[in-house]
């Protein structure tokens, strides 16, 4: 008689724990023990319980392959789900053999588990394990399957309703009660206040300061006091939302034609703007991507959506300031350049305008289509290619947490025909051109920081606190992969040799980047190096970079004038003549601007079961790997400390790659 300990964890998180039957298994390459059931951790319905138990079998197993656990029904009563965290089985020769499972079990479900080091396929020995391997994938293909969302978009999972998501990919208990919470919170707030369906247009600033008594934070009252400031505005462009459009100017479009007389009064004496332009000192934000776009009938007429061109000086002082505005593309003489000596009321409105389409081109292109569409195509490539014993699986699997979730409910709520955003100056008619522009604009290079802020010329822009902060947690990121791929792909040789990495990555290519080569985006890897640097960016761009386009919407766009996602009226055509109730007349009428603020809030906010870069449920068992994560946590906290100290010398904090407030995961 040979007897097997089992320590089995159940997850932290509400409604964890069951009722119901649970039984286990262990395969092993001499045959396989007696089907046992763990009385104890099914009958006790609370979280984090752990449970011992011992499986015997009439002989020793063997090597151990596999650990098969089944939930029965409990008699008629009626249970959810059960959470197993890991299962740890220590074994006759006093071997402890680590099963990670992470996985939500409904009612007759069977998991096969596999413990142990991770491997890739070709270093599977064992037929079962190679068997076993393939039927994984089998099914997680029939799973998550493609859906081609609309032609020239990446393509997406093809299940539509959020209710129907595998347990695996859904919303934790804790942030589905979250989420209906806050939806019901701040839509009975905007009912009783009278906003919610109010389409009439604001009488006063001062009104849009009280709309709502929650959705607020301290910088975001801040920036209804700064928002008419030009040097405010300028910082945007770097330290806001959306750091992802400004590039420095060499050579000014053909289609801008700023002169050296309109710009001279803001430049320092004796210069000029082709001096300045020669000295780096010239920046420029261009919103072409949105030229042309049908906009959203109001009223009989298509709301205005301008794609502005705006130049930015940088002052001996080192103070990032506009200098000139064009609000359509092509120069003519009903599109004046708008000038900071213009009227008060013209210069508003021509920031207001570029506002505007900074704040679509940040939700829609670097928010959606950047960070939420690509994570979760990455997502989908690792469900349906790489079995969760291959390292790659267990590395980025934490990455990609509620991304086909949120998604899921964004495409049922927020975007196309009837949801929120149809209500925007981009209705859903105009939203399928934006995003397939979006995929068609975005490069393998835009998404990997160094070169990126190479390509826009932006090394030396002093007070840049997003470059600053991103490089850092690039590399940080960089060094942890490098470690970790370098162990587990010793040669390059490995890297070309494993057939379901390559299957991964050309899944990315194809139906995320539609195998557009010119993107630069690769189809396969050669060797160690490409692969390191892919993962970085995937680590990256599913992390921080989805953090700096969502965190701070609360904070900047909630001041509806500087963030709004509607105009009504048009920008003037003459200058001279506009008024500051223009100004007024011209924001998103209140319901449409309260139910934005709402949203701001409710994307901004934390959510209990937040987790932080960096934090690996365990599913690595070699020490050498787990000393990596616990250097990795390390070096981000040495991070953080210095990021919360520059904060405290400036005057506009940068918060959004603090390491301590990016999430692992696109999750909201
Ligand atoms: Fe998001």
């Amino acid at each position: 008689m040979a007897e097997y300990m089992l320590t089995v964890t159940t997850g932290d998180m509400l409604h964890a724990g069951t009722f119901d039957n649970l039984y286990v298994t262990l395969l092993g390459t001499e045959g396989q023990s007696n089907r046992t059931q763990l009385t104890g951790v099914g009958l006790v319905n609370q979280t984090e319980k752990v449970g011992m138990f011992s499986v015997t079998s009439a002989f020793t197993l063997g090597f151990l392959l596999l650990l098969q656990l089944e939930k029965d029904p409990f008699r008629e009563f009626q249970d959810g789900e059960w959470f197993c965290s890991t299962v740890v089985v220590r074994t006759p020769e006093d071997d402890d053999v680590f099963f990670p499972c992470y996985k939500w079990l409904s009612r007759g479900e069977l998991v096969l588990l596999r413990g142990g080091r991770a491997t890739k396929a070709f270093e599977d020995y064992y037929p079962q394990l190679q068997d076993q391997r393939k039927k994984e994938l089998v099914q997680q293909k029939l799973t998550y399957k493609w859906d081609e969302y609309a032609e020239g978009m990446a393509y997406v999972l093809s299940i539509k309703d959020p209710n129907s998501l595998p347990a695996e990919v859904r919303f934790s208990y804790s942030k589905a009660r979250q989420f209906a919470y806050r939806i019901k919170f701040a839509r009975d707030e905007l009912l009783e206040k009278g906003v919610l369906h109010n389409l009439g247009r604001w009488e006063s600033f001062e009104g849009m300061k009280n709309v709502s008594w929650f959705t607020k934070s301290t910088l975001s009252e801040r920036v209804s006091q700064l928002w008419k400031n030009d040097a405010f505005f300028a910082d945007q462009f770097l330290n806001g939302v959306n750091p992802y459009v400004i590039r420095r100017c060499s050579k000014l479009p053909s289609d801008f034609p700023v002169t050296d007389e309109m710009v001279k009064p803001f430049l320092t004496k004796g210069t000029s703007l082709t001096k300045e332009m020669e000295n780096g000192n010239i920046f420029i934000v261009d919103y072409k991507i949105m030229e042309g776009l049908p906009t959203t009938v109001m009223d009989g007429k298509r709301v205005p959506l301008t794609p502005a061109l705006c130049l930015l000086y940088v002052t001996p002082e080192k103070k990032l300031l506009p200098v000139a505005i064009q609000l359509g593309q092509r120069p003519s003489e009903d599109n004046p350049i708008f000038l900071p000596s213009d009227s008060e009321a013209d210069w508003l409105l021509a920031k207001l305008h570029v506002r505007h389409v900074d704040t679509l081109h940040c939700l829609l292109v670097s928010h959606l289509h950047n960070t939420h569409l690509i994570a979760e195509v990455f997502a989908m490539a690792t469900l349906r290619n790489l079995p969760t014993i291959h390292p790659l699986h267990k590395l980025l699997i934490p990455h990609h947490r509620s991304t086909l979730h949120v998604n899921t409910v964004a495409r049922a709520v927020l975007y196309g025909p009837g949801r929120f955003f149809d209500d925007s100056s981009i209705s859903a008619e105009g939203q399928l051109p934006l995003m397939r522009r979006a995929l068609a604009h975005l490069t393998y290079a835009s998404l990997c920081v160094p070169e990126d802020i190479a390509a826009r010329g932006l090394e030396s822009i002093p007070n840049f606190y997003y470059r600053d902060d991103a490089l850092r947690m690039w590399n940080v990121i960089n060094s942890f992969v490098k470690a970790v791929v370098a162990y587990y792909y010793p040669l390059d040789s490995e890297v070309s040799a494993d057939s379901e990495l390559q299957e991964w990555a050309n899944e990315i290519f194809n139906y995320g980047f539609l195998g557009n080569v010119a993107s630069g985006f690769p189809s396969s890897f050669q060797n160690v190096e490409e692969l390191i640097k892919y993962i970085t960016m995937l680590i990256f761009t599913t992390s921080a970079r989805h953090t700096s386009v969502n965190m701070g919407q609360l904070d900047y766009l909630n001041w509806i004038p500087n963030g709004p996602l509607l105009l009504h009226l048009a920008p003037p055509t003459v200058k001279g003549n506009a008024t500051m109730d223009e100004v007024l007349l011209t924001l998103p009428n209140k319901s449409f601007a309260s139910v934005t603020m709402s949203l701001n809030w409710f994307l901004s906010e934390k959510y209990e079961d937040f987790v932080p870069l960096g934090q690996y449920p365990q599913r690595f068992t070699e020490p050498a790997v787990l000393r990596m994560i616990e250097d990795f946590q390390a070096e981000l906290s040495t991070i953080s400390g210095a990021i919360v100290k520059r904060n405290e010398e400036l005057q506009l904090a940068y918060l959004y790659l603090n390491p301590k407030e990016i999430e692992n995961s696109v999750t909201i």
